[in-house]
């Protein structure tokens, strides 16, 4: 049985892979800090599958910390590193906490992979490497453009490490998995995403507004060149992202990749706009949100979405979820949140 180590597994993404890992038979252990997530998601995990998977409460930037976890562990097959620091906004408030924490931890994952011999790594990246994107679809030789934020910096800065890193460790094989906007959560409703404070991302916030906890959603902006005016997205569902971690790690280890370091594109492939999200939610939850549209976001790209050819060709990966999973699971985790608070 393969043995995985998740960091930040803890956290949205990091604990659906893990149940997905779960279910394919891996053994998992969990790095997380906590910073952004809670304990009993643990609880959660063991619910949907059966399963207790080790927390080991740490944070990546203590290499020492990391040492003395890597000398008593035993042997891991691989790493999927999830643990960083994500809201783009906070990231231009407090640009040297993002590259502090995200450059350094995943310095110090590489380090560790090294000295331990882990042969396979899976990296969390972002469509945010493109830009605003010259050319629709986005596929895998789209260029990247410079980032539009300390955020999407390190993201772009990450996979260049581990490109770098890959050329001299031939014997080290790595996959970066950009992904562009992960909604949704299990079907179960035990697990899901948990903004701390006010949500930045869109779902959370329609399901937010949804169920009482703000008054208003603002649309930023309505004068886009889009059908409706709103901007565009290819939301993915989180479950189907996760999977393709599953996927990926399989493929390291089976070592079907082309070359040692590759990097996929993880989308639908379609473009949907604000409205129409909002829309989604409300039909097939049968609830009403309350919005207003406003000036554009600053930083936002207009419209951004996938080509999944690659993805589905080299990977044999494609997502099954479609918008109403998305807005069903997204509306049933936020009431789920809601019983939590009572
Ligand atoms: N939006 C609103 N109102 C809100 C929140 C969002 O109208 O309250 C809009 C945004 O303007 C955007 C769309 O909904 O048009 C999606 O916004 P999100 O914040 O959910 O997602 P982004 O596409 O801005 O950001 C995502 C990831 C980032 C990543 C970025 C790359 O969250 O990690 O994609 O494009 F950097």
């Amino acid at each position: 049985m393969s043995r995985i180590l998740v960091t930040g597994g803890a956290g949205y993404i990091g604990s659906h892979t893990v149940v997905e890992l779960i279910g394919e038979g891996y053994e998992v252990v969990i790095i997380d800090d906590l910073s952004n997530s809670q304990a009993d998601v643990i609880d959660h995990i063991e619910e949907i599958t059966g399963k207790r998977v080790p927390l080991h409460v740490f944070d990546l930037c203590d290499k020492s910390r990391l040492d003395q976890f890597f000398g008593s562990e035993g042997s891991l097959d691989g790493i999927i590193h999830f643990a960083a620091k994500k809201a783009v906004g906070e990231s231009v408030e407090k640009p040297l906490l993002y590259y502090h924490v995200n450059i350094l931890s995943l310095i110090n994952l590489l380090k560790a992979q090294k000295e331990y011999d882990i042969p396979n790594f899976v990296f969390s990246s972002s469509c945010t490497v493109y830009g605003q994107p010259d050319k629709l679809p986005v596929s895998e030789e789209t260029p990247r453009k410079d980032a539009e934020s300390p955020y999407g910096n390190t993201k772009k800065i990450s996979e260049d490490i581990i490109r770098d890193f890959a050329r001299v460790n031939d014997d080290k094989r790595t996959i970066a998995l950009r992904y562009f906007n992960p909604v949704g959560a299990h079907e179960s409703g035990l697990i899901g995403e948990l903004p701390s404070g006010i949500p930045n991302n869109l779902m959370p916030f329609i399901s937010q507004t949804a169920i009482g906890l703000r008054d208003q959603l603002k649309v930023f902006g309505g004068d886009y060149p889009t059908k409706d005016g709103s901007a565009v997205r290819d939301y993915i569902h989180v479950v189907d992202l996760a999977k393709a971690h599953v996927v990926s790690m399989q493929r390291l280890i089976e070592d079907q990749q082309k070359s040692n370091y590759e990097f996929f594109n993880l989308g639908t492939g379609s473009g949907l706009t604000v409205l129409e999200v909002i829309r989604a939610f409300e039909e097939v939850n049968d609830v009403k949100i309350k919005y207003e549209i406003v000036d554009r976001r600053a930083g936002d790209v207009v419209q951004i979405y996938a080509d999944t050819a690659y993805a589905n060709d080299e990977l044999g990966w494609r997502t099954e979820r479609d918008l109403d999973d998305m807005v069903r699971t997204a509306w049933k985790w936020e009431q789920h949140l809601a019983q939590m608070r009572e």
